[in-house]
């Protein structure tokens, strides 16, 4: 448990952690974790409000995931409920007030609200003190709301929220409401930009980025793994990665109609203009202002460059697209960047794109069966691909197929 003058430090110091995540899961997840670690709580939940109705979003217990085999992730099905005094959370949202319940069974006869038993029920867990408290954005709108349940004593004995703790718990609060509204603002937005090249290629369906960007955070954790990264940096890496992926053919965008919607094969010129979308792609990144924005322009731009050099756009001028003078081969274009020269998120998309791509029909090609997917992967290690990533994407194959099930055509 955390005396208060470390509790003080860890708020200190948590507002510019929270603040460099951008991805709205792994924000979630974290302020969760942090709030239940401040007043050594077992278990909580994050509910999103959306305009009347509160969205059930997100949930850690740790009796319950103890129950379950080592790293296997907490399954929780998520609903809504309108806005009303009905619930605990319904009547915080209403009010906008912190509530401390001592004891869910045991509510005063005078309170509007009553605790619906149906999750302890079905889970098999019993819920005892709670604490619910609203996340307010700096205009006092309240974003959505922190449940936190069971606080435990040393010897792990659920005891009642102590009232000290609520300033501080409020403070946090406050703190991440900031971060989730931000986080929100940039998905929200990305979003936007993926549907936006959706709309121009149709066949580059939103379950195609999905897997492409599961994909690579998949072989990313597993490489920083290897490479003896800490915490901190897989974290911020797997935050940046993921839409950083998702966002890898948006250059696709400024490419004509005639050129991406062909139904067939391309011609030489075809495909050679086709080759900008990846440095249109980074183009829109070029003004790099987060870890996010880094690592969108470093996927878009070197997605398809090849471990061998012979890929491309290679060696040319983000901002004009025109080969870097002293990296040029004899008849003036843009020599290939070769192994390590490829930034390590380049050569992580460029696998897992290939390997959705070869997966899945396109207009120009039937989908390949996964035999063969794999033995052009398999040979192509060391020549297209990086081949330790190669490595981890076989060792990884059956998490693969299951985000590969998960995203399906529908
Ligand atoms: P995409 O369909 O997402 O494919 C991404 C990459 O997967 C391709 O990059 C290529 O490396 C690999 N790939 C896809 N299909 C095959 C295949 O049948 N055989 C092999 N060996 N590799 C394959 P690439 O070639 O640079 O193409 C980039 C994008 O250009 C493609 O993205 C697609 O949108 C478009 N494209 C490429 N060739 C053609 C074509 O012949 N016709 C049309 N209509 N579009 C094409
Ligand atoms: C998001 O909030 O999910 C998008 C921003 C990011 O992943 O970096
Ligand atoms: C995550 O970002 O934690 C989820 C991984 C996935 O969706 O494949
Ligand atoms: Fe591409
Ligand atoms: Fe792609």
């Amino acid at each position: 448990m955390l005396t208060a003058k470390e509790k003080l430090d860890e708020l200190l110091s948590l507002g510019i952690e929270l603040n460099q995540l951008n991805d709205l899961d792994i924000l979630l997840e974290k302020i969760l974790r942090d709030a239940r670690r401040f007043v050594n709580a077992d278990a909580g939940s994050i509910y999103i409000c959306r305009k009347d109705i509160l969205d059930f979003t997100y949930t850690q217990n740790d009796t319950l995931q103890r129950r379950l085999p080592t790293g296997e992730k907490l399954i929780y099905s998520t609903f809504s409920m309108p806005i009303n005094t009905d619930s605990i959370a319904g009547y915080m949202a209403t009010t906008g007030e912190l509530l401390n319940i001592p004891d869910v069974y045991q509510l005063s006869p005078d309170v509007p609200y009553s605790f619906s038993k149906k999750f302890d029920e079905s889970a098999g867990y019993t819920t005892r003190s709670m604490v619910t408290l609203p996340l307010k954005n700096t205009r006092g709108d309240i974003l959505g709301i922190l449940q936190i349940i069971n606080a435990q004593d040393e010897n792990g004995d659920v005891i009642p929220f102590a009232t000290d703790d609520e300033t501080l718990m409020l403070h946090f609060a406050s703190i991440a409401a900031v971060a989730l509204e931000r986080a929100q603002m940039t998905r929200a937005i990305l979003l936007r930009m993926i549907r936006m090249a959706e709309m121009r290629d149709p066949k580059e369906t939103g379950a195609h980025v999905n897997r492409v960007g599961g994909y690579s955070i998949e072989i990313f954790e597993k490489w920083a793994e290897r490479h003896g990264l800490d915490e901190k940096e897989i974290e911020s890496g797997r935050d940046s990665l993921r839409m950083a992926a998702m966002l890898h053919d948006v250059g696709k965008v400024a490419i004509s109609d005639l050129i991406l919607k062909k139904p067939g094969k391309f011609s030489s010129d075809e495909r050679e203009l086709m080759k900008q979308h990846t440095v249109l792609g980074a183009q829109l990144f070029l003004q790099a202002q987060s870890d996010f924005d880094e690592a969108a322009r470093e996927v878009a731009f070197n997605h398809h460059e090849r471990w061998d050099g012979d890929g491309y756009p290679g060696h040319v001028d983000i901002a004009t697209g025109e080969p870097l003078p002293d990296r040029q081969r004899h008849d003036g274009t843009a020599r290939g960047k070769k192994g390590e020269e490829i930034p390590l998120f380049g050569r992580i998309v460029a696998l897992a794109d290939v390997y959705d791509a070869l997966s899945s029909a396109r207009v120009y090609k039937e989908a390949w069966s996964e035999a063969d997917v794999l033995e052009t992967i398999k040979a192509e290690a060391g020549a297209q691909f990086d081949p330790e990533t190669v490595d981890i994407f076989l060792s990884r194959i059956d998490v693969l197929r299951a985000i590969q099930e998960r995203y399906s055509e529908a």
